[in-house]
């Protein structure tokens, strides 16, 4: 093992605490697996209304520090909660900006104001590394809401911290508004478009990617995605100006909490080999969202998403009447844009007992889906990584899925050439193409001994997605970065 090193987490989400996608969930499995590994590792953390609610003791810092925040200045406090046993979350609070319902949003909409809460959050971090008296040597800033970090720390913040910086979604470029540049606190020469400004207006993604010691994103075909205009969000060209820095490293899966062997939220365990489980699942799973009892024996599909363009839900939309005249039954769970969430909530009324819609948040359905469906769904028009294809994988539910970004590093389509594959891929991203590979499904599904073939090369494959592979490659990065000159 490598020298054991402080290394702090720092992020907008981080399961349990605070989780809306995969980010909180990688955050959480890349600092359990860093533990792991025999490193120091500390989360921080917003406190959001949610985190003030729960039962958690929350141990709270003397004093509250100003942080200075253009002409004026806000007073944040710190506070120490546990996130996992034997790692502690220091959790950041100011309650007029994030004392609220949500992390991102309400259900007014996304918060106007959240170029300024992770403005203050960012800011917030030397004061809180020298207030737990727990100066890293390396901070892992994850998204655009921390890329500000990495600024700062090339303002001589924390003078011995070097940074990794982690896109896990290029398409949230976290542009500052004009009232709130001057709350930045740099110099106006990081405000050029070789550093912060993105067509206008600084952008806190671009900053991270332009001010960290290394740029990592969620997989490696991703990786080299970013770097092209078709997924590159228009940063394609300065991600290409940083290359030497960037590297793709996969996210893992938790196996302690993903794993239908003693998944404790599904109506029946199972494993490879011991699958009469699986079958009382889908029974669940068909009383439980109101489906017709013929989706018992018929393929069924499910999706658990944000609903959101990312997710490729107009292609399913677009679609949506082949795709039932299939056979396929379908449960969808999920929340985002309302006329995603409208046209689904239209599509249940029209095919009764074969689709059904529900809306929000739920982890527990959400296992119940992926434990209970055939077939899992994920159409993206972009996925950096993606978890929820690996814990269907896992749980034997077998994707159909574009050829893109970590779905195309995780799911295995050879078209049968070269040993059992664990999806259904498709390349170009269209309705046509979508409806091409749900076909494929379907009809593989009505050859039991392939199905059953691909299902156990999926659960046994999804083992290699361990998050401890994924912190050994971190850990690389930050041997790399820290034996460059300057950085040790
Ligand atoms: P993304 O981060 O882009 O949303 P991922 O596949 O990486 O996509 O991760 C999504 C995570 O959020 C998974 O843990 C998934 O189970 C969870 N999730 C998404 N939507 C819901 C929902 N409506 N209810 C419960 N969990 C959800
Ligand atoms: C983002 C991406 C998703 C990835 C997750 C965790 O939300 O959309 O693909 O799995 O982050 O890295």
């Amino acid at each position: 093992m490598s020298k054991p090193l402080k290394i702090l987490m720092v992020s907008a989400e981080a399961a349990p605490l605070a989780k809306v996608g995969g980010l909180g969930d990688a955050v959480y499995g890349l600092s359990k697996a860093l533990a792991g590994l025999g490193h120091r590792v500390k989360v921080a953390l917003p406190v959001y209304g949610n985190i003030l609610k729960d039962a958690r003791p929350l141990k709270q810092k003397a004093g509250s520090v100003p942080v200075e925040m253009g002409r004026h200045s806000m007073p944040v406090d710190f506070l120490e909660t546990e996130l996992e046993k034997g790692i502690k979350a220091l959790l950041v609070r100011h309650d007029p900006l994030f004392d609220r319902q949500g992390i991102y949003a309400d259900q007014f909409g996304l918060f106007g104001d959240n170029p300024l809460r992770f403005i203050l959050f960012s800011k917030s971090i030397p004061a809180l590394a020298k207030a737990f008296d727990f100066e890293p040597d390396v901070i892992i800033a994850n998204d655009w809401h921390t890329g500000l970090v990495c600024a700062r720390l090339n303002l001589g913040d924390l003078p011995k911290t070097a940074s990794i910086f982690v896109i896990h979604n290029i398409g949230y470029t976290g542009i500052v508004l004009p009232e709130n540049i001057e709350a930045l606190g740099v110099p106006d020469f990081f405000l050029t478009s070789d550093l912060m400004e993105f067509y206008g207006s600084p952008s806190l993604l671009k900053a991270g990617i332009a001010f960290c010691d290394a740029l990592v994103t969620v997989s490696p075909t991703h990786a080299r995605e970013i770097q092209t205009p078709e997924y590159g969000a228009g940063l394609d060209g300065f991600v290409r100006h940083h290359q030497s820095k960037l590297s793709g490293i996969l996210n893992g899966v938790d196996f302690s909490l993903w794993n239908p062997a003693d998944d404790k939220l599904i109506a029946a365990t199972y494993k490879p080999g011991k699958m009469a489980g699986k079958a009382i699942c889908k029974k669940a799973l068909v009383a439980q969202t109101g489906l017709a009892q013929a989706a018992q024996k018929a393929p069924l599909a499910g999706m658990v998403t944000r609903l959101v363009t990312q997710k490729g839900i107009d292609l399913l939309l677009e679609r949506i009447e082949s795709i039932m005249a299939s056979g396929l039954h379908l449960v969808v769970l999920g929340s985002g844009l309302a006329h995603y969430e409208d046209a689904l909530k239209g599509l249940v009324a029209r095919f009764a007992g074969q689709l059904a819609f529900v809306k929000g948040y739920n982890e527990t359905l959400a296992r119940q889906i992926i434990a209970g469906a055939d077939i899992f769904l994920m159409p993206s028009l972009y996925e950096p990584c993606g978890l929820t294809q690996m814990y269907a994988l896992k749980y034997g539910t077998l994707p159909v899925a574009r050829r893109t970004g970590g779905l195309a590093d995780t799911i295995r389509d050879t078209a049968g050439t070269a040993g059992p594959d664990t999806g259904f891929l498709f390349d170009h991203y269209s309705a046509h193409a979508f409806a091409g590979a749900v076909d494929r499904a379907v009809e593989t599904f009505g050859r039991p001994d392939s199905w059953n073939m691909m299902i156990k090369a999926a659960m046994t494959g999804a083992d290699e997605f361990s998050w401890e592979k994924s912190a050994l490659a971190y850990q690389k990065v930050i041997e790399q970065m820290r034996a460059a000159p300057g950085k040790g």
